[in-house]
């Protein structure tokens, strides 16, 4: 019986080392919302108590979620970024949260955001400091993920600021394993990759795959529609090496959605919402609920758009076509022959854009029913030869769904 026993446990621990992250989740690009390029490292609550990293800022978070629709179309993380703790460890050497900003505690805030039906997200760092300065995970990895756990936490963000880059590769899945062992399902969130490219480090896709549920790639995303485009251009470039590894469990983080903030007009919003959505992005919206004008609501809140991205293949959706200002994305859906397109126009007028749909790789014979899901207008039916034509907004996007026609 012991000698059963052993072969168990020796045979269940090979099956977690070969398979790395072994948590069930993120099977559909992950949802939700996060605290990082909004409210920065604002941690001034007395002067500005209702926008600093505070718990009062992710309650009120959870509460527009809920209230608002964005729960009811999938978004379900409600995610802490960088400056939450307190500056030091405490006397077990666990990470604390500031006690000023998070007056009841991680903990606390983890069932409220529970209780809202809801999960909630935390961030710590692989080096010796987080990029904001707070402790970082070096030689506590196990501790850290333990406490996460206990304090009922779902996704982790893990950053790589302060670190030697090239002992991520080890240093990452460590913690791929501490979470493993604390029972407790939590979504991983690595920007190994990110820091690898910063040193010109090819990342190895397929270990980050096995490791993290979703991983940023590339530069921060700032409030501008520049930093969209570079972010896009970046996919581009790399669209096969990334499109590869981008499936259900496994994802490409191109971060977060800008949507609502100062910088995009509604039709820039409307072209973030629908590449990330062909990307097979994480939806992590960054920003601020309370205030958010109702233009900007309803393009988060679209529900044709959100399936695209939420689309059960996990696939990545790949530019197949680059004709001045003009790009078309397409992506196969999971089920036979549907298809998802998105057209973007980076030039400062509207384009009529042509095309044969079997030249973007639309095959059934008898052709496709064609939707606009940006603005929710059915097309009607198309063959699969012949020109279809749309009109895409200046410094925006148009987004169709296709199924076959019967
Ligand atoms: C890095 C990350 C950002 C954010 C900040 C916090 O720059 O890429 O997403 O987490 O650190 O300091």
């Amino acid at each position: 019986m012991v000698k059963m026993l052993q072969c168990l446990v020796v045979l269940v621990s090979l099956v977690v080392s070969v398979h790395g992250l072994d948590n069930g989740l993120a099977l559909t690009p992950p949802m939700g919302w996060m605290s990082w390029e909004r409210f920065r490292c604002n941690i001034d609550c007395k002067n500005q108590p209702n926008d600093c990293i505070g718990e009062k800022l992710f309650m009120d978070m959870a509460d527009r979620m809920v209230e608002d629709g964005f729960k009811d179309a999938g978004y379900e993380y409600v995610n802490i970024d960088d400056c939450w703790a307190s500056k030091e460890r405490d006397s077990a050497g666990k990470l604390q949260a500031d006690p000023d900003r998070f007056p009841s505690g991680i903990k606390k805030l983890a069932d409220y955001v529970h209780s809202r039906g809801l999960k909630l997200g935390i961030y710590n760092d692989f080096g010796t400091k987080t990029c904001g300065g707070y402790p970082g995970s070096l030689g506590h990895l196990e501790v850290d993920a333990k406490t996460f756990a206990e304090w009922g936490v779902d996704m982790l963000k893990m950053d790589g600021c302060y670190a030697d880059v090239k002992t991520m590769p080890q240093g990452y899945p460590n913690m791929t394993k501490a979470l493993n062992a604390t029972g407790r399902p939590i979504l991983f969130s690595c920007s190994w990759p990110d820091y690898e490219r910063a040193s010109k480090i090819q990342p190895d896709y397929k270990l980050i795959a096995k490791n993290c549920n979703i991983w940023r790639n590339y530069i921060d995303i700032q409030d501008s529609w520049d930093s969209v485009l570079k972010i896009i251009d970046y996919y581009a470039q790399e669209q096969d090496t990334l499109a590869a590894v981008s499936a259900p469990g496994s994802f490409n983080d191109p971060d977060m959605l800008i949507i609502g903030d100062f910088s995009l007009s509604v039709e820039q919003a409307k072209a973030q919402m629908a590449m990330w959505s062909i990307l097979a992005a994480p939806m992590l919206m960054s920003n601020d609920l309370r205030t958010i004008s109702p233009e900007f609501r309803e393009i988060l809140l679209n529900k044709e758009v959100i399936q695209i991205n939420q689309d059960p293949s996990g696939k990545m959706g790949k530019r197949v076509m680059q004709d001045g200002d003009i790009e078309v994305w397409t992506k196969s859906l999971d089920l036979w022959e549907e298809h998802a397109v998105t057209y973007l126009n980076r030039g400062d007028s509207n384009q009529r854009v042509s095309l044969q749909l079997k030249n973007i790789g639309f095959d059934y014979i008898l052709g496709y029913e064609v939707r606009d899901i940006l603005n929710h207008i059915e097309i009607g039916h198309r063959e699969r030869e012949g020109n279809f034509t749309v009109t895409v907004p200046a410094k925006g996007a148009y987004m169709i769904y296709a199924y076959p026609s019967e």
